[in-house]
């Protein structure tokens, strides 16, 4: 028993062949590092945001959550784990996304907030120096402080190639919800803020295809960042359908600046807002129903997908995509997951 205690107690982590870092039994990935002052990104630390994903080179971890529900096909087949999830059975080797863009570390303050609809506003963010992104990705933010853990937003706008001393994001008031809460509140004005970026996966691929934008809630945000930095290039060439998803038309935000893209783009551009609770007779003359509905064999199957939004409606958009015949292998997506749906994807935790 005192060899097997003895053998647990020396298992070791290395990153980026780093020096080994020691792990204590029952410890994550992320833990390890952390304790050890390296600088491995993270944010939710519930295996919600795929902040923390590193590529498993050798050893074996213990898995505490179903991973597929972040990380894309291709990167689970490339080895790719959640440091906040994984928990080292072996000594383990691990690398970082060679990203470094996702090193950024930049403070700031929030220099205001704008109402696009009752429950989602624009919150400005003042930075010291400026911050590089993709278009369509998103940051770590951290209210310095204040005790609340970092949650990821998604930059909602178009990046200088000098980068951005200003940033902004779409924040819904998520109900209960303490991060998005202090974003929003006009008392947080001028408070400092810290940004872990540029982080993910969603950015415009090159190529020729068509464009499948796919929009739920807040989930617009990256969505704009993306098409307004296509609208600069090439890319505008391309045909585009963007549909939004919205319960009400009170929630449907952005359509002059929607408006004011689709006379910029050189391709075709199709804005299809689709609202699943208006009542009936109140005078909309659009779509009705899941945002899933605007998904049509047309627009589907050669396209490329780029989906945002709350991970159910990605689950049902990528399936009717896919069962249109889009091959999943172009279809993009960034879930706004939160503790809910990370609590979810852990049962019995
Ligand atoms: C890649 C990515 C990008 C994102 N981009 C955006 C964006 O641009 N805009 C945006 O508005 N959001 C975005 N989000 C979501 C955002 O990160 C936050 O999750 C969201 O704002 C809620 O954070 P909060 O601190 O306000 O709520 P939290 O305090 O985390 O609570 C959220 C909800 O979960 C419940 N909850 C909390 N803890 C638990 C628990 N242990 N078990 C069960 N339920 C629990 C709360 O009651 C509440 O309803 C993104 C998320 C990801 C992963
Ligand atoms: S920090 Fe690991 S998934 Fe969010």
């Amino acid at each position: 028993m005192f060899g097997m205690l003895a053998r647990q107690q020396s298992r070791t982590l290395v990153i980026d062949d780093g020096v080994p870092l020691p792990v204590s039994p029952r410890e994550t990935i992320l833990n390890s590092a952390l304790r050890a002052d390296f600088d491995f990104p993270y944010s939710c630390k519930v295996g919600g945001c795929g902040a923390c994903k590193c590529r498993l080179v050798s050893g074996k971890v213990r898995e505490l959550t179903d991973k597929s529900y972040l990380l894309s096909k291709e990167e689970i087949r490339q080895g790719y784990i959640l440091g906040c999830q994984s928990m080292p059975l072996t000594d383990v080797v691990v690398r970082l996304p060679a990203d470094p863009l996702a090193r950024q570390r930049v403070s700031g303050r929030i220099l205001g907030q704008v109402p696009l609809t009752h429950d989602i506003f624009e919150v400005f963010v003042r930075l010291d120096r400026p911050l590089r992104y993709l278009p369509g990705q998103h940051a770590s933010v951290e209210a310095e402080g204040t005790g609340i853990p970092a949650r990821c937003y998604s930059f909602a706008h178009d990046c200088a190639a000098d980068g951005q001393d200003e940033v902004s994001f779409f924040v819904r008031a998520v109900p209960q919800g303490r991060m998005s809460h202090w974003l929003i509140d006009p008392a947080s004005c001028g408070q400092p803020v810290r940004l872990r970026a540029s982080l993910g996966e969603f950015h415009l691929r090159e190529s020729p295809r068509d464009l499948l934008c796919v929009a739920g809630g807040s989930g617009l945000a990256p969505l704009i960042a993306l098409l307004e930095a296509a609208a600069r290039g090439d890319a505008a060439r391309r045909n585009v359908v963007l549909l939004m998803g919205a319960r009400r038309q009170r929630d449907l935000y952005y359509l002059e600046q929607i408006e004011a893209l689709r006379r910029q783009w050189r391709g075709r551009f199709e804005f299809v807002p689709i609202l699943s609770e208006e009542p009936a007779g109140s005078g909309w003359s659009g779509m009705r129903g899941l945002v899933t509905e605007g998904v049509t064999a047309a627009n589907a199957r050669e396209a490329e997908g780029y989906l945002c939004g709350p991970p159910p409606m990605i689950d049902a958009v990528i399936a009717r995509m896919s069962a249109f015949g889009a091959d999943p292998g172009r279809i993009y997506f960034d879930k706004f997951a939160d503790q809910t749906a990370a609590a979810r994807a852990m049962p019995g935790r």
